[in-house]
């Protein structure tokens, strides 16, 4: 199997505070990959690391087999336009409208027109639940929707990688179905390799075809939807089960 994205004995720790303890992940080419685990365990510090937002104190991270660790500012921008990245907190640009924020990324790498790139804007919006919602502000916006701009703005250039941390948190039931939806045909129709980041376990069974489990700094399980049911490792088997007691302490 070829791996698109390899982390290599990955530490960072922010002051005393060690979050990845010598992590090792290796992710699959053109498939929707899952990260689990507790709330502030480090998940999307480990997405940040992957497309060069954070750099480890020790450690490789591998895109596409180059190590993007030794990599300066200018170097890593090329290789972020492989990538589409929806953030936890959706990062919009406050002061744009929603199609500005769109079609920010088609402004910046691509040499396209502005009625080319406002058609590309007005169907990736449309494929979120947002059609003729460009002119709006972010400030006038439901959580939900900001959400679903920003994943907009991930896949407007089609990336062949795209990072989705907690695409479906504050959604209802029935759009974050239609977001899961989206993601899976994001790989199907455009081959690209989704790593999501989700608390969703329904939905993770569903849609993913890889699961790995952060704990503790590390990668503890990995394996397919039907592999993880079948794990018997404690702290997978809470977590997957959501139950308050066993070895994960949380309060
Ligand atoms: N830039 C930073 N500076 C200092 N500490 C940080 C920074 N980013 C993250 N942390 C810390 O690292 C830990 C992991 O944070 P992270 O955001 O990766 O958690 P998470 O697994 O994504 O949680 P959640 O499921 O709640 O989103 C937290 O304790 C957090 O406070
Ligand atoms: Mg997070």
């Amino acid at each position: 199997m070829e791996h698109i994205i390899s982390l290599r004995d990955v530490y960072k720790s922010f002051g005393s505070q060690q979050v990845l303890k010598g992590l090792n992940l290796d992710l699959p080419k053109d498939k929707v990959n899952v990260i689990i685990g507790k709330s502030g365990g480090g998940k999307s510090v480990l997405l940040k690391h992957i497309i060069g937002l954070l750099k480890p104190d020790k450690g490789q991270v591998l895109v596409a087999g180059e190590d993007i660790v030794p990599l300066s500012e200018r170097e890593l921008a090329n290789i972020r336009r492989k990538f589409g990245m929806l953030f936890q907190e959706g990062a919009l640009f406050d002061s744009l409208t929603v199609e500005e924020n769109v079609a920010f990324p088609l402004r910046e790498h691509t040499k396209k027109s502005w009625a080319e790139i406002k058609e590309i804007v007005e169907q990736k919006l449309a494929q979120v639940g947002l059609k003729g919602m460009g002119y709006k502000m972010p400030a006038e916006l439901s959580g939900g929707m900001r959400k679903r701009v920003g994943l907009a703005r991930a896949l407007a250039l089609d990336p062949e990688i795209v990072l989705f941390d907690e695409p479906t948190s504050g959604l209802d039931p029935v759009m974050s179905a239609a977001i899961n939806h989206l993601i899976v045909r994001t790989k199907e129709e455009f081959g690209a390799t989704c790593i999501v980041i989700s608390h969703d376990i329904k939905a993770t069974m569903e849609t993913a075809d890889h699961i790995f489990m952060l704990y503790e700094g590390k990668i503890i399980a990995s394996g397919t939807p039907e592999e993880i049911q079948a794990c018997e490792d404690p702290v997978v088997r809470q977590f997957i089960l959501g139950r308050a007691d066993g070895p994960i302490k949380v309060i």
